[in-house]
């Protein structure tokens, strides 16, 4: 099942940057660290169109779609999860406009970004937890071999969530990694 691999492999990219984004909030908000709206920008972008553009995609029309055709019962959890897919969306929006908003007026604007932050991050641990320990554990039991190799095929031929079309998902996660501090990333310690 190259598909749960694949799935798992996205949601372990995602949580490092989800966990990277509340390390570096918290150092902020106890001034161990001074802004960085590059590193910043970039985590919110990756967190924006990683799951939009290369995650979402594939667990909603192939994975899923197969599931709710093979269990009715997974009907609700399915509807759930693609819900939260799409206010998942809504939110990165909003914590796109939080961002130029701390941005644009600086240390005043930090508190409304941070409070967003915290929403956004307790909402999409929640989300992939609920894929993680409910969803894949259903797909398991309930796809047969014939509908994993379909689905195997059909995300085989979506390109590498890593790489990106045109590498531009690698760069941009190695960029996050290089600029964030230590121990998190490769970039110097925050302050002590
Ligand atoms: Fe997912």
């Amino acid at each position: 099942m190259k598909t749960i691999d694949i799935i798992h492999n996205e949601h372990r990219a995602l949580g490092a940057v989800l966990q990277a984004l509340a390390y570096v909030v918290d150092a902020l908000r106890a001034n161990k660290l001074q802004p960085d709206f590059g590193l910043l920008a970039a985590m919110v972008d990756y967190i924006t169109l990683g799951p939009e553009t290369v995650h979402h995609p594939k667990e909603d029309q192939y994975l899923f779609a197969r599931l709710r055709d093979r269990s009715p019962d997974a009907a609700q959890l399915i509807a759930k999860l693609e819900q939260e897919h799409q206010d998942g969306y809504a939110m990165t929006v909003t914590l796109q406009k939080a961002l130029i908003h701390y941005q644009s007026v600086g240390a005043a604007g930090f508190a409304a970004f941070a409070e967003v932050v915290a929403k956004y991050l307790e909402f999409t641990w929640s989300h992939l937890n609920c894929e993680e320990t409910e969803l894949l554990p259903l797909a398991r039991t309930a796809l047969t071999a014939a509908d994993w190799a379909a689905i195997d095929a059909e995300f085989a031929d979506n390109f590498d969530p890593f790489a990106g079309a045109d590498g531009e998902f690698a760069g941009l996660f190695s960029r996050i990694v290089n600029l964030t501090p230590a121990p998190y990333g490769l970039g110097p310690a925050a302050a002590t």
